[in-house]
């Protein structure tokens, strides 16, 4: 009796004093799978009984909620499909993970405050409130060069705000950068600040032309990895008659909507109840439709794989107008990288090489805006930290991004001249 009383008090305490980031996976697996040549994987992620972290060749890393654990392990065993548990608790994981972090990562929190934040931090992910004590610094100290606005509010009613860097010498052409539209994939967001950081004090080739920054596309989900849940992806939309919460935004465009989604709200890649039913899209795509004839390309930044994805996501087998051209200014990006730095970045077809994916920002923007030139980019790394890539990293994934975004500004501004 004792003893159970001191432990549950103890027990108590310490998920107290525990940051609860990652208490929302509590009893979650990783479970590693080989062999599913049927696609029973994809049929469950569609579901919503299994969220797809990671796959590389015939191995996938699928986490597992202990609500459907036992459904999944009968579908597998069904199937003859082999598994093993990699992580047995993945909120037990992290933690561990983190607590021996902490003595490497330091950076002073006192570098972005409500009153300064003059830079976005370099050792340490931004927290939601951070990235909009930067965006209003900067708006405030270089107006010639930045203006910051909000073009709209996420579901919980936070501005969702657009850098605009302004060309020096305008040529008329913009270029348009998305980030953060998946909650987990901190890197993205932490890249753009960066890039807009050196936008600000810049004088090459990108200096001609108007770029455009939404660093932050998913507030709501953003600001929820920090509190309940590091690997939520979706936005914070409550859904009618179900247990689960959240849009895949990058499911909710209007463009061959619901081909390669789900429409069951607990799936990771849930669309949502119509295209466009989302605040958050509602506003990217009103504030890109005003830019719709200058924009020369447009970028969508996600984690992870080091992978420029070229359209169509949504099929297979169609071909995107000028599929060949994207492919080579692909790879103008990744053997820009490839010399400043020696890092692999690789150019793929979204739906033939990784998986099918529809009502995505890139395929709206060339279907719709009839943007030339445009990618959704899978940062670092290629899967040994995935989502939880290291703070150490933003630095050298920004500086490398800023490489390739150079070359392929150049060229794309070369090949205009030259087709005039
Ligand atoms: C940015 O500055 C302009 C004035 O220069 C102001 O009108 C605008 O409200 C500012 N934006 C933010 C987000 O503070
Ligand atoms: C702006 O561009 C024009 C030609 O397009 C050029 O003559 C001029 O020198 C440029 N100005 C600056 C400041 O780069
Ligand atoms: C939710 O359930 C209620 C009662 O069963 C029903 O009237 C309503 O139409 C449902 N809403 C949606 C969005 O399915
Ligand atoms: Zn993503």
């Amino acid at each position: 009796m004792r003893v159970w009383q001191v432990l549950s008090i103890v027990l108590v305490t310490s998920m107290d004093g525990a940051t609860s980031i990652y208490e929302g996976l509590r009893g979650h697996q990783v479970w590693s799978v080989n062999g599913d040549t049927d696609g029973l994987v994809s049929q469950l992620r569609l579901r919503g009984m299994v969220d797809v972290l990671h796959h590389s060749g015939p191995t996938q890393k699928l986490r597992v909620s202990p609500e459907f654990a036992s459904d999944v392990l009968a579908n597998f065993q069904d199937a003859g499909l082999e598994y093993h548990a990699v992580i047995g608790d993945l909120a037990a994981f992290l933690q561990e993970e983190e607590n021996r972090d902490r003595s490497v990562r330091r950076e002073s929190e006192d570098s972005c405050t409500a009153h300064r934040c003059s830079a976005p931090l370099h050792a340490q992910y931004m927290t939601f409130e951070q990235m909009e004590w930067y965006l209003k610094q900067v708006n405030e100290t270089s107006p010639s060069k930045i203006s910051v606005s909000s073009i709209g509010r996420s579901v919980l009613g936070r501005d969702l705000w657009l850098a605009h860097l302004k060309a020096t010498n305008s040529t008329g052409r913009s270029v348009w950068i998305e980030a953060g539209i998946h909650a987990r994939e901190w890197i993205s967001s932490a890249v753009a600040l960066h890039i807009i950081h050196k936008l600000l004090y810049d004088d090459s080739v990108m200096a001609d032309v108007d770029v455009y920054v939404v660093p932050m596309a998913n507030p709501d989900g953003y600001v929820y990895t920090w509190t309940n849940d590091r690997l939520w992806r979706k936005n914070r939309r409550p859904v009618a008659n179900s247990s689960c919460d959240g849009v895949d935004l990058n499911r909710n465009w209007d463009d061959h909507f619901g081909v390669g989604a789900s429409s069951h709200a607990c799936s990771e890649i849930y669309d949502g109840l119509f295209a466009f039913s989302e605040p958050e899209t509602q506003a990217l795509r009103d504030a890109m439709q005003k830019e719709k004839d200058n924009l020369i390309l447009v970028l969508s930044l996600h984690s992870f794989g080091q992978t420029l994805l070229y359209p169509w996501g949504w099929s297979a087998t169609k071909e995107a107008p000028g599929t060949l051209q994207l492919i080579a200014v692909g790879k103008i990006f990744v053997e820009a990288i490839r010399a400043a730095t020696g890092r692999h970045y690789s150019v793929k077809n979204s739906a033939r090489d990784l998986y099918v994916a529809s009502g995505t920002t890139d395929d709206w923007a060339m279907a719709v805006l009839g943007t030339k030139y445009v990618y959704t980019v899978e940062l670092r790394d290629q899967g040994f930290t995935g989502f939880l890539l290291p703070a150490a990293e933003i630095v050298p994934c920004s500086v490398e991004v800023w490489h390739g975004l150079q070359e392929v500004i150049k060229h794309i501004i070369k090949e205009e001249t030259t087709s005039l």
